[in-house]
């Protein structure tokens, strides 16, 4: 065969496994055509000597926010996507997020096709955010826009006034999207115990960034989790909760796993990586904590990221997404909106955090590739899992991207080989359209040397950004697959045909 590309020299990895050194990767028309031994190369082919260095699939970012109206000031598709293949991620699913008075999902759909639409260095899809969920959404809408538009997992949200859903209409979607084959992830914190303590805060002048800490404690995703489980055991339905920060509420996750129900869990950086002491203010800047306020929040003791940093290594999380929700620091609608008079408001600070760029280069290097065995929180194949493989799977997109195997897209990262590529985490380095990163100043011990996206080199660290922003397609998915437990379960203490009763 006349290859396009051929990826030689590397060490693959996959999913399952570290392959041999010295297997070679051909690529034809985007797609990985074979892996083999002494391909042959043509006058037209491209060759990439990745020098010993591991190959691991583009990664697949299942959790950004971009250009959505409760975030003006941050990153929109361009920036956002250029983002991403700067940091090795080649696929990102992002949100079409319904506002309360939308009685339609056709105009949302159509907005965010707009903004993206030749916007985009890499591929990317859409999971709806549900906050009006009308039964003609539920019954006419969902199912001819996830068989059209491929959009077969949406979000919901437990907590936020703008957004926040009872636990009826909670149960109502769940049941829609189990008689669709949908995926539903849920934002799980509880509304009303957050809602108290922040009034008690506000009452008592304690409105500091540090006080959004305070204001969201564990115990709030604590009980949220453990209801959002049981909504699903309910519904006998897949599920997945995003951005987990509590080791206590990824107990309940372990809990629901070893029963075998679909529950599905998520990390992000931020919660691996960082804690609550950064929402203090910094000498110079008694506002600058809010650059650290996302929800659920930082945590406050290193036990919380041990805790998560064992469900990273056992299995119990399937995705480790950026969760990527940009409000710049100083511009007019973002951050300091919770500024008011010159006092800070904790409360009016909008949520989230940039992380789209530096989320394949900080958990890499906690593998063994950049770590001796002894110290590496994971396995170079959990790697490939939380970053690409799994998330590929569970929302739709397994066959295509996630994994280095032949008919797979040919997206890939190329890391340096060796201590070659590392380096420190700063601002001036990022790719976003925003005025800080979290992470800065955070030594990292690798970061992708090429960013390839079907087939074409879109990053390479010494030429920077190559890819065009027309370049990223738009991914209808199909329908997303189970990867922890099954349906069919009845719920604890249920007797056999108890269901058939009401349903
Ligand atoms: O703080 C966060 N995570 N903001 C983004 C919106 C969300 O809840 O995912
Ligand atoms: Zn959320
Ligand atoms: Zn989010």
């Amino acid at each position: 065969m006349d290859f396009d590309l051929i990826l030689k020299n590397g060490i693959i990895v996959t999913a399952s496994e570290v392959l041999p050194q010295g297997l070679e990767v051909g690529v034809k028309g985007g797609k990985i055509a074979c892996i083999g031994t002494d391909l042959p190369s043509s006058s037209h082919t491209e060759v990439i000597d990745a020098e010993g260095a591991y190959i691991t699939p583009g990664g697949v970012d299942s959790h950004v926010h971009l250009a959505q109206k409760n975030s003006p000031t941050g990153d929109g598709w361009e920036s956002g996507s250029r983002s991403a293949v700067a940091g090795g991620t080649t696929t990102i699913i992002a949100f079409a997020s319904q506002e309360r008075d939308d009685t339609s999902l056709y105009p949302v759909l159509e907005d965010y096709h707009a903004k993206s639409k030749d916007q985009s260095y890499c591929d990317y899809g859409f999971h709806f955010i549900l906050t009006n969920p009308t039964q003609d959404i539920l019954r006419k809408e969902l199912p001819v826009l996830a068989e059209k538009e491929g959009i077969t997992s949406v979000k919901l949200y437990m907590t936020y006034e703008a957004m926040k859903l009872n636990d009826r209409q909670v149960l109502d979607i769940l049941f829609a999207c189990k008689s669709l084959g949908m995926t539903t992830m849920i934002h799980a914190e509880s509304h009303d115990m957050i809602a108290l303590i922040i009034e008690g805060l506000e009452k008592n002048k304690n409105t500091d960034p540090y006080f959004h800490a305070v204001a969201r404690p564990r115990i709030a995703e604590d009980e949220a989790s453990y209801r959002a489980i049981s909504l699903a055991e309910l519904a006998d339905t897949p599920m997945l909760i995003v951005h987990m920060s509590s080791d206590v509420a990824v107990g309940h996750v372990r809990d629901a796993q070893t029963r075998l129900l679909p529950i599905h869990a998520e990390t992000c950086p931020h919660y691996l990586f960082l804690l609550s002491e950064k929402i203090k203010a910094e000498p110079h800047d008694h506002f600058s904590g809010a650059k650290h306020v996302c929800s659920p929040p930082l945590r406050h003791d290193p036990k919380d990221l041990d805790g998560l940093w064992q469900s990273i290594a056992n299995g119990t999380f399937t995705t480790f997404s950026s969760d990527h929700a940009p409000s710049k620091y100083e511009a007019v609608g973002g951050k300091r909106l919770g500024l008011v008079d010159g006092i800070p408001r904790f409360s009016k600070i909008p949520n989230g955090l940039p992380g789209i760029e530096t989320r394949m280069p900080l958990l890499f290097g906690q593998t063994p590739a950049c770590q001796p065995a002894d110290k590496a929180k994971l396995s170079l194949p959990r790697f490939v899992q939380l970053t690409a493989f799994n998330p590929a799977k569970l929302y739709g997109l397994e066959g295509r991207k996630g994994s280095i195997a032949p008919g797979y897209d040919a997206d890939f990262v190329i890391w340096h080989p060796g201590a070659a590529g590392a380096c420190t985490i700063s601002q001036s380095r990022m790719h976003h359209d925003m005025d800080y990163t979290p992470f800065e100043g955070m030594k990292v011990k690798n970061w992708p040397r090429y960013t390839i996206l079907r087939g074409k080199v879109v990053w390479d660290q010494k030429a920077g950004v190559l890819g065009e922003m027309r370049y990223g397609q738009y991914l209808k998915r199909g329908m997303g697959q189970v990867l922890h437990g099954k349906t069919g379960n009845l719920p604890r203490g249920w007797k056999e045909d108890e269901r058939r009763y009401w349903l």
